[in-house]
């Protein structure tokens, strides 16, 4: 029976000896675990192949801010006490590449930012092309690459055209913005006298024809008298213009142009008779729903304007036969 309280009390007193222990290894000895991770920051390297054993109460771990970044305040130590490592205070800032460089004839766009790990993208000025990669990343070590060149777009040669020339032929390589004269030797000029080398190394047209050019017909438009243009001999670009005598209503263009084709452009206009008082009539009866005052107005327009054409016939064509004498 002793024997039993005897073992009780053992496991007892066994037991808090084990707890006493653990707080006794715990709370006295203090030794630490392995420092925890941050971000942008790393253990120096002394401290690299340490372990538990080693961070006992009081030790001092020092951390460097990581590759690209740079510190900015706070300690960069931290210390183990009661088991615990204090907090690391250290703040490690992406480090700044400064100015990816200045570029002729472009620039470089930054809008990313000039820290690490950000990108600055060359842009070449208008008319202007980029030799070299463009783009420059911000590295530990500063902008990688080199500034490249903006050179500017070239165009070919101008081409020659038959029964003409260029005013200015090209001396040497023709870059963006350069721009040439064509004349015709003989025949008209057809098309654009002027190629300018644009920003995509082309030009802006294809170059002019020169092209044999007889003049256009002198032409009368019936019931219609020319008010410029009277000719006789037409010329390529030469104009003229048609007004319809009174009564007769102009259809079509009133200017017409001696074109490429030696045909006048577009057709010519044709003078139609006005319309008469019947056509008046039947267009007013079309519109019955207008309100009662309306009818008023009608007779009045409907009874002013014949008068006007019949006398207006009668002078025109006796002008006409005049003219055609
Ligand atoms: C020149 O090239 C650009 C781009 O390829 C194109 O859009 C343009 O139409 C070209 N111009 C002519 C006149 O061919
Ligand atoms: C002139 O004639 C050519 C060849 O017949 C034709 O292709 C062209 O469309 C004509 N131009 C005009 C403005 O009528």
């Amino acid at each position: 029976m002793p024997g039993r309280n005897t073992n009780c009390a053992d496991n007892v007193f066994m037991i808090s000896l084990y707890l006493g222990l653990a707080l006794f290894i715990v709370n006295v000895s203090g030794e630490c675990d392995y420092p925890p991770d941050y971000p942008n920051a790393v253990l120096k390297e002394e401290h690299q192949t340490q372990g538990p054993p080693d961070f006992v109460e009081g030790f001092k771990i020092t951390y460097t801010c990581q590759s690209g970044y740079v510190p900015n305040g706070g300690s960069p130590k931290i210390t183990c006490t009661s088991s615990q490592w204090s907090p690391l205070t250290l703040v490690c800032e992406r480090r700044s590449c400064g100015n990816p460089g200045e570029i002729l004839n472009g620039h470089f766009n930054t809008d990313e930012g000039v820290l690490f790990g950000d990108k600055a993208y060359a842009v070449c000025n208008e008319g202007y092309q980029l030799a070299g990669n463009g783009v420059r990343n911000c590295r530990a070590t500063g902008w990688d690459g080199a500034i490249p060149i903006c050179e500017s777009v070239k165009c070919p040669n101008p081409p020659s055209i038959v029964n003409g020339e260029i005013t200015n032929p090209p001396q040497g390589t023709v870059t963006f913005g350069t721009s040439f004269t064509y004349m015709c030797s003989k025949g008209v000029l057809v098309g654009n006298s002027e190629l300018v080398c644009t920003k995509y190394g082309n030009y802006s047209s294809d170059p002019p024809t020169c092209k044999d050019h007889k003049g256009c017909p002198s032409v009368q438009v019936e019931n219609a008298i020319k008010t410029a243009g009277f000719g006789p001999v037409y010329k390529y670009k030469d104009s003229i213009t048609f007004a319809c005598n009174p009564g007769y209503i102009l259809k079509g263009t009133a200017t017409v142009n001696c074109g490429v084709n030696e045909t006048w452009e577009p057709q010519l206009p044709t003078c139609e008779k006005a319309p008469t008082t019947p056509t008046i009539t039947t267009t007013s009866a079309q519109v019955p729903p207008a309100p009662s005052p309306a009818p008023t107005t009608r007779t009045t327009t409907t009874t002013k304007l014949p008068p006007a054409p019949s006398l207006g016939n009668a002078f025109c064509s006796n002008t006409m036969n005049v003219y055609l004498l």
